[in-house]
């Protein structure tokens, strides 16, 4: 279940709809950045009986990654450059400093980026069936995935510190509903 506060606005669909190519690379360089952020998050101790779990996370992106790519290559589409996500690199800031305020603050933000991607696949996977049958079922197969790992995240925020963990979680869901409303005119998922 999806905590977000705000949706994300109208135009983003349309937008998506009509720059498929474009957000095709967008996605796999997505999947890419997924699969690092888990491994990042191997670096903080508090996370150190949960590598395995990140690893597997790791692995699961990097298939994605590999499932992207390979759309790329039946359609024909090359794969190029990534842009930065202002709603991602807007959450990050907030990111504290300090062992237990950083690992707690980073596990929400990769929550929420997973969640958000959850939220979209599903949209994707409905509104791109009488489009591209073919991406619309891409799309509802990695909806479970990521929802998992929306919810994996969060508990493992949750397992270090459930105070701060929802206290940080508040403070997020504000901070993701005001950021979600500044539109993006770049053809990107985020
Ligand atoms: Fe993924
Ligand atoms: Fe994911």
């Amino acid at each position: 279940m999806l905590l977000f506060r705000e949706k994300f606005p109208p135009s983003w669909l349309a937008k998506v709809l009509s720059n498929l190519p474009a957000v095709l690379v967008d996605h796999a360089h997505l999947e890419r950045k997924a699969a690092t952020s888990a491994l990042n998050l191997e670096k903080y101790r508090d996370l150190f009986p949960r590598v395995e779990e990140l690893n597997t996370i790791a692995i699961e992106e990097l298939q994605h990654f590999q499932l992207v790519l390979d759309l790329l290559e039946r359609r024909g589409i090359p794969f190029g450059q990534p842009y930065p996500s202002p709603w991602i690199a807007g959450l990050m800031k907030s990111v504290r400093n300090g062992a237990r305020h950083q690992v707690i603050d980073h596990l929400i933000c990769c929550s929420l980026i997973e969640g958000r991607s959850c939220e979209k696949f599903q949209v994707l996977a409905r509104e791109l069936q009488s489009v591209d049958a073919e991406l619309a079922k891409f799309y509802a197969g990695l909806v479970e995935s990521e929802g998992n790992h929306y919810a994996t995240y969060l508990l493992m925020a949750k397992g270090i510190d459930e105070a701060e963990t929802d206290r940080r979680l508040d403070f997020y869901l504000d901070l993701d509903a005001k950021l979600i409303r500044e539109p993006n005119p770049l053809p990107m998922l985020h």
